[in-house]
């Protein structure tokens, strides 16, 4: 596990999940490995009247709406697709799910725009195929016909930027459950079906094109499960929080974030979105979603960038500097508009509150100079 870059939460949390799983007498649907409250419980975390003897940590932050809906989808005959905002947590989300229920979140295909029907289905070995004929052993199952023969969660990441055939490719596998293999000619082995526990969990970005372009027929086998963008700065404060404490660990880093700064960069993110959401045109819009992700991703850079060529203390103007750098990508539409908050809001909060806010304002200034 030390030498993966980034594990899997399946065998990040496997010591978790055994314990969970060591612990649950709940009936469990089809073959999961645990039941739909301990799914909740890994996925939402421990409160203190649960009582157990070990806490857990909470690693999903949203509504518990929408994960107990996630769960129930993944039990009934229906597909789960959760779409919202780029950062939302969508494909974190539905890890912990396949995770938690499946022990296995990595039977992923991602969809693009060259996604055909062989990366949802089969493919062959071509030498093999040369050398032996179509057979089971030339065969090559994609991680959703792994999953349908395993009874597992299979993920289908960016649904909506397939075509429309390999949509409806999964239109048959949603609805029959089955896969025929016509190639090969003998009856007993020419259809893959689906072991009881297989579902699919799909994710689709509102923002890169709208889910209009799933067909009815394949929108009706799924449940839809809405991530809103977070807004509610305590959950936001947890969830950076969180991310940042792993990151940490990671790089192995000592350094402190302090809880001011942490203050101030939900602060910048919530007026953005304020003065985002009065926006008449696209231009005075950043073109970044101002998600949890992308504030996850301002802190990362200022923080590396305090440990790499800093004094190893996060400093407000690092801060303001990476906040510039990751969310100035157009110009000069994005500047512009980070120059007028720096300009209108900054200045009147480093004014009113001084402290860390002077700091932010001048790294802020110097970063919009250097770019402008
Ligand atoms: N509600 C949340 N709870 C926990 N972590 C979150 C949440 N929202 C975002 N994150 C963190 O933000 C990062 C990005 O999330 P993720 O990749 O799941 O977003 P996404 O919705 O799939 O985005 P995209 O549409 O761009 O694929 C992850 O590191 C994730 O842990
Ligand atoms: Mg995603």
């Amino acid at each position: 596990m030390t030498d993966m870059l980034r594990a899997p939460a399946e065998v990040k949390y496997a010591d978790e999940l055994d314990w969970l799983e060591s612990i649950d007498t709940g009936p469990k649907p089809f073959s999961w490995r645990l039941s739909p409250r301990m799914v909740r419980l890994f996925v939402l975390g421990s409160e203190r009247a649960d009582g157990l003897d070990r806490p857990v940590a909470q690693k999903w932050f949203g509504d518990r709406s929408f994960v107990e809906r996630s769960i129930v989808t993944l039990a009934s005959d229906r597909g789960l697709l959760l779409i919202g905002d780029p950062g939302t947590g969508k494909s974190w989300l539905a890890e912990l799910l396949a995770a938690a229920i499946s022990r296995n979140s990595t039977l992923v295909v991602q969809g693009t725009a060259g996604t055909t029907e062989d990366h949802i289905k089969y493919s062959w070995n071509v030498s093999m195929v040369i050398a032996k004929g179509q057979s089971p052993d030339s065969l090559i199952p994609s991680p959703i016909m792994t999953a349908m023969q395993r009874g597992v969660i299979g993920r289908f990441e960016e649904l909506t930027r397939t075509t429309s055939d390999v949509q409806d490719a999964l239109i048959s596998i949603l609805s029959e459950k089955y896969v025929s293999i016509p190639e090969l000619k003998d009856d007993s082995i020419n259809t893959v079906f689906a072991q009881p526990g297989f579902s699919i969990i799909a994710t689709a970005n509102s923002r890169d094109r709208g889910v209009n372009d799933l067909s009815s027929a394949l929108k009706r086998r799924f449940n839809f499960v809405r991530i809103p963008v977070v807004t509610n700065k305590k959950s936001e404060a947890e969830i950076v929080r969180f991310r940042t404490v792993e990151l940490l660990r990671r790089h192995e880093i000592e350094l402190d974030v302090p809880p001011t700064l942490l203050d101030i960069l939900l602060q910048s993110f919530a007026d953005l979105r304020t003065a985002a959401a009065s926006a008449t045109s696209d231009d005075e819009k950043l073109e970044s979603s101002l998600s949890t992700a992308e504030q996850i991703g301002v802190l990362e850079d200022a923080i590396l960038h305090s440990q790499f060529f800093g004094d190893r203390s996060l400093r407000a103007d690092t801060l303001a500097r990476s906040l510039v750098g990751s969310l100035a990508r157009r110009s000069p539409e994005d500047l512009a508009i980070l120059n007028k908050y720096w300009h209108g809001t900054v200045e009147k909060r480093s004014k009113q509150e001084a402290g860390e806010w002077e700091g932010f304002l001048s790294g802020g200034r110097e970063a919009i100079a250097t770019l402008s």
